[in-house]
């Protein structure tokens, strides 16, 4: 019998791959670079299973394109708003994401971006390197303080929460915003449920962990960056289109806010013009789970899901189990 026919669009840690060969027929895209559109509509012709990027949009007619053979479109992400989850359901294909693994790294990147701006890292890094320490002086590149400060997390699931037990050792005033209060997360940090409003107007650094859907688009714009401090800093490690980028660059031209530390960006890999020329923001390429750990890690939970579901089983990390009648 021969082997299921699974494509890689992107070159991941060789761990991924080696696990899906025992059992399976793997193309790798080759290139070190995206597949284009119409590749991609190629390339996922007559597969059995697709491991796919964040930054593949797979919708109803890449699935067309894959045609009836297609049982799993696996995302080498924990965030899935590159997925028509309905297109996919009504088609019997399986989704899923990579959630758990990337947790930590991406809660830890958080953090370097906040001690990044707050201790202005980057603009010293810039400053020795131009040759201008020319010895301690008691007024350079003053930062803010971090411990004893009031934190704000929006968007309290796994990743906000890891942020939020990190933060412990600051000795914080912490606030989260989520869908509803979550006691455990709670009792174990001392953080106290607030709505979006008193968490902007009262945090002098907000964090935002949250997944990008229609709701969240442009959660944080002009008028909500208007209501934060103007010491605050704003960390974003969620989605770039969370944040409306224009509003941004405005509010830190015109010192609404202290500064900012991004990872994400609302065009990809664009970023807003002079956002780039701005000292008080810290800009990072996508890399809240690039460790070398995690990225192996993905890549052999997004192989286990492709696996069962060419097994016929459920997939681990299914985002949308009705699928499986749907094919039936
Ligand atoms: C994700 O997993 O959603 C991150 O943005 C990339 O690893």
């Amino acid at each position: 019998m021969s082997k299921p026919r699974v494509l890689i669009t992107r070159r991941i840690p060789d761990s991924g791959i080696r696990l899906l060969k025992i059992k399976c027929e793997v193309e790798v895209n080759p290139q070190d670079r995206p597949l284009t559109r119409e590749e991609l509509l190629l390339g996922v012709h007559d597969r059995d299973g697709v491991l796919c990027m964040l930054t593949d949009k797979i919708d109803a007619e890449v699935l067309d394109a894959a045609g009836p053979r297609a049982k799993i479109f696996a995302n080498y992400a924990v965030g899935f708003d590159n997925l028509d989850i309905a297109a996919a359901t009504q088609r019997g294909v399986l989704l899923s994401n990579t959630p758990d693994v990337l947790t930590d790294a991406t809660a830890d990147m958080a953090w370097s971006l906040l001690c990044a701006v707050a201790r202005r890292v980057l603009e010293g890094d810039r400053y020795t390197r131009a040759g201008k320490f020319t010895g301690w002086k008691p007024l350079e590149l003053l930062g803010l303080e971090i411990t004893g400060k009031t934190i704000g997390i929006i968007g309290a699931g796994r990743i906000g929460q890891a942020f939020g037990q990190r933060a412990c050792g600051f000795k914080p005033r912490l606030l989260y915003t989520a869908n509803r209060p979550k006691p455990d997360f709670e009792a174990q940090t001392g953080a106290s449920f607030a709505d979006r409003e008193t968490l902007l107007r009262e945090a002098d650094f907000v964090s935002l962990h949250l997944p990008l859907t229609p709701e969240t688009r442009h959660y944080i714009g002009a008028r909500e960056l208007n209501l934060m401090k103007e010491t605050a800093i704003l960390i974003n490690t969620s989605r770039g289109p969370v944040v409306d980028e224009k509003a941004l660059v405005k509010a830190l031209r015109e010192k609404r806010i202290w500064g900012a530390g991004l990872d994400v960006y609302e065009q990809e890999p664009e970023l807003e013009p002079g956002l780039s020329a701005l000292e008080n923001v810290v800009i990072t390429p996508h890399l809240g789970s690039a460790t070398i750990e995690t990225r192996d890690n993905m890549g052999i939970v997004a192989a286990d899901n492709i696996l069962a579901a060419l097994a016929g089983e459920m997939p681990p990390n299914c985002l949308n189990p009705e699928a499986a009648k749907a094919k039936n």
